[in-house]
């Protein structure tokens, strides 16, 4: 069996570039030919506006295909109802706010930090990639990504505070590698809004790197505006403004995760 890279973009602090990160690592991937999927894992649902899946039913999202697992139902239609193509051709399955209730439904439910990792299960060889955004929490939505997924992508953005969290990141990690998924591993750290001028820019990007080494990113993200105008037409940057220097930068960060 072909074994598909599965990865969460993670990282329970706000604001720190989890969802730029994914949608542009999923656009860069589709550019390249590759048949991505992008699961929009937050309530918020910023990937899914993101990449201008905006008009899906709100009855076909990934709250509908967790709580179908959750009921053992089959879930092959609500996968196809649930999957849609974005203009910059990726595949994906959208969020809504009602997800932020999942806790709430499931409190029942027996192995319910399992049920993502079912439905991708049920999917996962249609597609090459397969890219979790996740929400600002460390909640039972996070978790499922946890243990989905194999690899992790934390983008840490390049500030003071950036620090501030991981720890606690790392530990929940390591609780799920050791109860629900050994394979789990973080695959890279990747610093977003950095400055390498900036003197706290710098200081961060030591820190990571002594402590994470060789799964530190060598590319990082500068703070660019075309990233942060993109998603408002609906697009990735890299799709949209390609010669940006943040397209770029997320074009090094996908060289690196395809060598
Ligand atoms: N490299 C960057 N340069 C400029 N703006 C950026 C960059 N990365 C992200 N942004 C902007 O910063 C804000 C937060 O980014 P993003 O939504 O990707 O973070 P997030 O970690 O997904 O946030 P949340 O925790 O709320 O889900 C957004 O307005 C985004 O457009
Ligand atoms: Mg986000």
């Amino acid at each position: 069996m072909r074994t598909v890279p599965i990865v969460g973009v993670v990282n329970q602090k706000g604001g720190v570039g989890k969802t730029t990160t994914a949608i542009n690592l999923a656009a860069g991937f589709a550019r390249r030919g590759l048949k991505v999927l992008l699961i929009d894992c937050d309530p918020q649902g910023n990937a899914s506006t993101g990449l201008g899946v905006t008009k899906h039913n709100p009855n076909a999202t990934l709250l509908k295909l967790l709580l179908d697992a959750a009921d053992e139902k089959p879930l092959d239609q609500t996968l196809k109802d649930c999957m849609l193509e974005s203009a910059d051709g990726v595949f994906v399955i959208p969020a809504s706010s009602d997800l932020a209730g999942l806790d709430g439904y499931l409190s029942q439910s027996v192995g319910k930090e399992f049920l993502l990792k079912e439905a991708v299960a049920a999917i996962e060889q249609e597609f090459e990639w397969i890219i979790f955004d996740s929400p600002p929490s460390l909640g039972i939505l996070t978790i499922n990504i946890l243990t989905a997924c194999e690899g992790l992508i934390v983008p840490v953005q390049s500030e003071f505070y950036a620090m501030e969290g991981l720890s606690q990141l790392l530990k929940t990690v390591q609780s799920v590698q050791k109860r629900m998924n050994p394979r789990l591993k973080i695959v890279k750290i990747v610093l977003t809004m950095h400055d390498p001028r900036s003197r706290s820019s710098q200081q961060v990007s030591k820190e990571l790197q002594d402590y994470f080494g060789d799964s530190m990113a060598n590319a990082f993200i500068p703070r660019n505006i075309r990233l942060s105008e993109a998603p408002s037409f609906g697009h990735s940057a890299v799709t949209l403004f390609p010669q940006s220097k943040g397209a770029e930068a997320y074009e090094r960060l996908i060289e690196e995760l395809l060598a």
